[in-house]
């Protein structure tokens, strides 16, 4: 069994689950370069290894020439794993905001690092880095997403047809029916909302959290999709849904801009003409 840590202590509870550093120490890491830069920037990253679970998890600090990094928050941490501290552990995949791996919190939003830009109007303010908040940690950056995982696949997230399928066959749809999945199909599955989300911090055995219903109602509003009523269903009970208090902070945190909360308000609207 992996062993994890839940990400709880210092939280702020504001938009984007804000964490704080208090009760953590703060280690600084080798600088990449020997003389002070002009264009220097600090990184403080949490730092946490199963390997070492007895060990308070901490931040460390890491300063980068600005004029020798990319663009991103993810160039900077690649950076700091290349040439500084090979132990930094992060995921990461596309480098293009679509795989969603790279998830965590900036600044005290949750985002993406790699569409984030290190922010040059702020040369001397550091950057905070925390994992996702209110998940379990694999180790320093990287979230555990099984739980997250498990209600994804709780919404059967494929097309359900009653009738039998001709595999040579389309299923059509009108542009109107088609444009109603806009705002749906993009989500890439990054939990930055469903980690924003109070309600998800506190109910995440319960309740299924924005990113888990925008792709339920995603196959709730397909019109060739045939299994509406049961997926209603699914969701005729106090807490799958209606633990969202419309709070927002899901649709304000979305690094891809789409409307998380919007999505569960349509649910709730089928489910009152149910
Ligand atoms: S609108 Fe609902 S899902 Fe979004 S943050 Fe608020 S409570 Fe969570
Ligand atoms: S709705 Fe946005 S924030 Fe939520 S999982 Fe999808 S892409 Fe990520
Ligand atoms: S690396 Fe894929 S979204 Fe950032």
């Amino acid at each position: 069994m992996i062993a994890t840590r839940l990400v709880r202590s210092g939280l702020q509870g504001s938009i984007g689950g804000r964490l704080c550093a208090r009760g953590f120490a703060t280690t600084t890491g080798v600088s990449a370069s020997v003389e002070k830069p002009a264009d220097e920037k600090a990184f403080k990253i949490y730092r946490w290894n199963p390997d070492r679970p007895t060990e308070e998890p901490r931040m460390q600090e890491y300063k980068l020439d600005l004029s020798k990094t990319g663009p991103m928050v993810l160039d900077a941490l690649i950076k700091i794993k290349n040439e500084v501290d090979p132990t930094l552990t992060f995921r990461r995949s596309c480098r293009e905001g679509i795989c969603g791996s790279c998830a965590m919190n900036i600044d005290g939003q949750n985002t993406l690092a790699c569409i984030t830009h290190i922010p040059k109007s702020e040369p001397g303010k550091d950057m905070v880095i925390y994992p996702l908040p209110h998940m379990f940690v694999v180790k320093d950056l990287v979230p555990d997403m099984t739980y997250f995982y498990k209600q994804y696949a709780s919404i059967k997230p494929w097309l359900q047809r009653k009738d039998t399928l001709d595999a040579n066959k389309e299923i059509l749809q009108s542009p109107e029916e088609r444009k109603k999945l806009d705002g749906l199909y993009e989500c890439i599955l990054c939990a930055c909302c469903s980690t924003s989300c109070p309600s998800y911090w506190w109910n995440q055995d319960t309740y299924l959290g924005p990113s888990v219903l925008l792709q339920a109602y995603r196959w709730m509003a397909d019109s060739r999709d045939q299994q509406l009523p049961e997926r209603l269903s699914q969701m005729e009970n106090a807490f799958s849904v209606y633990r969202c208090h419309t709070i927002m902070n899901c649709s304000r945190t979305c690094p891809k801009h789409l409307n998380p909360g919007l999505a569960i308000a349509q649910i709730k609207l089928l489910l009152a003409k149910n």
